[in-house]
């Protein structure tokens, strides 16, 4: 299994333990909903998407019997997902606490980062799956 696999897997299960903790003070304090898209996409972007990387750089390829075409950019596809989440996040958290129009910017800037990171998910799973092997 490549490095950056197992990282995916691990930090997608760490993002689902800080979601869920985040998720229960939303319940506990109602004033913490301002920071739902947080708890929302710490899920979505974080336990869900990143499990499904993890998974999906190591079975697909197999599901194809080939290997992963680009897996340098598999690894620089691992560190924008996580800091163009956590970026986003930050930026969110800060904005929503007391807002600047700097901090919207930052949010919106690793918002890209992290919409960088999809299309280089999409573009190396394409670009393994797609061609025809000649038999
Ligand atoms: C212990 C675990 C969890 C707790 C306590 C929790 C709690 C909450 C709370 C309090 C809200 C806000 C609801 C509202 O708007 O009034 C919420 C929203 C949301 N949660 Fe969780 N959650 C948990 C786990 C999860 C998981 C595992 C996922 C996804 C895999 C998830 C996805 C979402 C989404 C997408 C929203 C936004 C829904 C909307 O806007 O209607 N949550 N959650
Ligand atoms: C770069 C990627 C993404 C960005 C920048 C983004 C941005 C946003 C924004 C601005 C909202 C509205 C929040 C609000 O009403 O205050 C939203 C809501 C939502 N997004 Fe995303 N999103 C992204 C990816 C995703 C993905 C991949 C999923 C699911 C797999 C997802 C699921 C949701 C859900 C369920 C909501 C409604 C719950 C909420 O309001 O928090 N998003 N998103």
């Amino acid at each position: 299994m490549n490095r950056f696999v197992k990282n995916f897997i691990i930090v997608s299960i760490v993002y689902l333990g800080i979601s869920s903790l985040l998720g229960v003070c939303m319940l506990w304090n109602q004033s913490l909903i301002s920071l739902k898209f947080v708890h929302s996409h710490l899920n979505m972007l974080g336990w869900v998407s990143m499990m499904i990387y993890g998974v999906g750089y190591h079975i697909l390829p197999r599901f194809a019997g080939k290997p992963l075409k680009y897996p340098k950019m598999g690894e620089f596809q691992f560190w924008a997902a996580n800091i163009g989440l956590v970026g986003m996040l930050a930026f969110y958290t800060l904005d929503a606490v007391g807002h600047s129009r700097a901090f919207t910017n930052m949010t919106v800037l690793f918002g890209a980062v992290e919409v960088l990171s999809i299309g280089l998910f999409f573009y190396n799973m394409l670009a393994t799956l797609l061609p025809k092997t000649t038999v």
